[in-house]
């Protein structure tokens, strides 16, 4: 057997193994997997001794803006910004103008995507003006659905609970994954208007109105109507300790719910808004260091899945603002999260192959990718990511790929860098340079998605079942 590519002598790393060896790739799959002399013959061979290889990072999570919002990121930008990052999926979100809404607004966004570096997802909107056009979406291609239980960029309306709970009844029926912005909109809202009628609008404002149970009462209600209705859910950015109480319970009851934080929640404190300003504010917010530290015993005790990163670009202009009020929330991400996560990584805090089930695998699983992604196996997308983890450096938002590239971690540290990403097989990223030939190389993983049977409960009780309209 003649295969395209070798990638030879590293030390591969999966979520369940590390080993020195080599890896065959042929027509865009991995088709040997083991010791060098044992792999086939090769057209290219590439030599990885002394560095890493690891399946792509798979950021459920990300916001390319595009249609509607071009000036703070495209497509084009946001997957080269992956690609450059060691990013091989991206599952986008719904948050665009016109909003991921029905079949005509989701044809816009694959039409934006069809520039991508990298391979994607589209999550669909669950609002409660398109509860009719759930299914339409399903049909035309997402690869899961996003509810924004409070306020958001674009400023898509929070649902109230009915229309959620029958949104979370139509999609269970289908087996695909709704993820949840879940802060509670009335609290918040009121606490801002408060803090706002005494003359607050200094950084730290942002945090104060946002206390966890803004965070806690919407995780906790999520969870009950997923476990009512069977939905399988994700919980998006968590980021205080005080969220993985409802999220332990919830998956001892048997709710599948996953969960993600992301590197600002693992790395930043309430320091950032005196030494940063408005540049850190992000929703839900950086918090006090304790919530730091619950988080990181989250992620060893594994109930947070997944780092993802809320990759939310804005302008300079847009992010800094004297007012606090006044400045967009979120900040890129997609680029800066395996060099900031390897990192810690170098410094012990996480093993390498937790950072590939955090990063990869997970996702891969609850997404409905597994084995296609998130695994280095014969069979499996060469979707891969070589890394120099003695490589050292800091974070420059000069040499992002963002168009929004201002961070709160510009100038951070750094050691443990990817030094080239493949995507299908092919170099989207080489030797640190963006391979441009590859824009529009990645695909809708919709092709590749095998969403588990869904088991869905309580279905008599919905409205559809009694007033006799379940299309089901
Ligand atoms: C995000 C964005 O800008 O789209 N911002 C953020 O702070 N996480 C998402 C949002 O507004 O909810
Ligand atoms: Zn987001």
């Amino acid at each position: 057997m003649l295969v395209d590519l070798v990638i030879r002598n590293a030390t591969i790393v999966s979520s369940e193994a590390m080993f020195v060896g080599s890896i065959a790739i042929r027509d865009g799959v991995i088709v040997a997997i083991g010791l060098d002399e044992t792999m086939p013959d090769s057209m290219e061979s590439l030599d990885a001794r002394g560095r890493y290889v690891l399946p792509g990072a798979i950021d459920a999570h990300v916001h390319f803006r595009e249609p509607g919002f071009s000036h703070k990121e495209t497509w084009e930008s946001g997957t080269a910004s992956a690609a450059m990052g060691g990013v091989t999926t991206v599952f986008e979100m719904p948050n665009t103008r016109p909003p991921t809404r029905d079949l005509e607004t989701l044809n816009l966004k694959l039409k934006a995507a069809s520039s991508a570096y990298v391979d994607f997802g589209i999550y669909g909107l669950l609002g409660e003006d398109n509860l009719d056009q759930l299914e339409n979406l399903i049909e035309g291609g997402v690869a899961a659905f996003k509810c924004f239980m409070g306020n958001t960029f674009a400023n898509l309306p929070s649902p109230p609970t009915g229309a959620i709970l029958e949104g979370f009844e139509i999609i269970a029926k289908h087996g695909y994954r709704i993820a949840l912005h879940a802060e509670n909109a009335s609290i918040m809202a009121r606490r801002q208007l408060a803090l706002q009628a005494c003359g607050r609008c200094d950084p730290l404002a942002h945090l104060a109105a946002r206390p966890p149970v803004v965070a806690v009462e919407a995780v906790s209600r999520a969870a009950i109507l997923a476990e009512w209705t069977g939905a399988r859910i994700h919980i998006l950015h968590v980021s205080s300790g005080d969220e993985l109480r409802p999220i332990r319970e919830a998956k001892q009851r048997g709710v599948d719910i996953t969960a993600e934080t992301c590197p600002h929640y693992l790395l930043l404190d309430e320091k950032a808004y005196t030494e940063k300003g408005s540049l850190v504010r992000v929703n839900p917010p950086v918090r006090e260091k304790v919530h730091q530290d619950q988080l990181w015993v989250g992620v060893q005790d594994r109930t947070i899945d997944m780092i993802a990163t809320d990759h939310a670009p804005h302008s300079k202009e847009e992010k800094h603002n004297d007012d606090i009020w006044g400045a967009d929330c979120g900040f890129t991400g997609v680029e800066t999260q395996m060099p900031l996560m390897l990192t810690q990584v170098a410094k012990g805090r996480l093993s390498l192959m937790d950072y590939v089930r955090m990063t990869s695998t997970a996702p891969a699983r609850a997404f409905g990718l597994f084995p296609r992604k998130g695994a280095l196996l014969p069979g499996s997308d060469a979707d891969i990511v070589v890394i120099d983890m003695d490589r050292e450096g800091a974070v420059d938002e000069a040499v992002l790929q963002s168009l929004g590239p201002s961070t709160p971690f510009h100038q951070y540290p750094i050691k443990g860098v990817p030094v080239h990403t493949l995507v299908r097989g092919r170099f989207v990223m080489k030797d640190r340079k963006l391979v441009t030939a590859a824009r529009g190389h990645g695909l809708n993983v919709r092709r590749v998605q095998q969403m588990p049977t869904p088991a869905p409960r309580n279905l008599e009780h919905t409205t559809a079942a009694i007033t006799g309209k379940d299309r089901a």
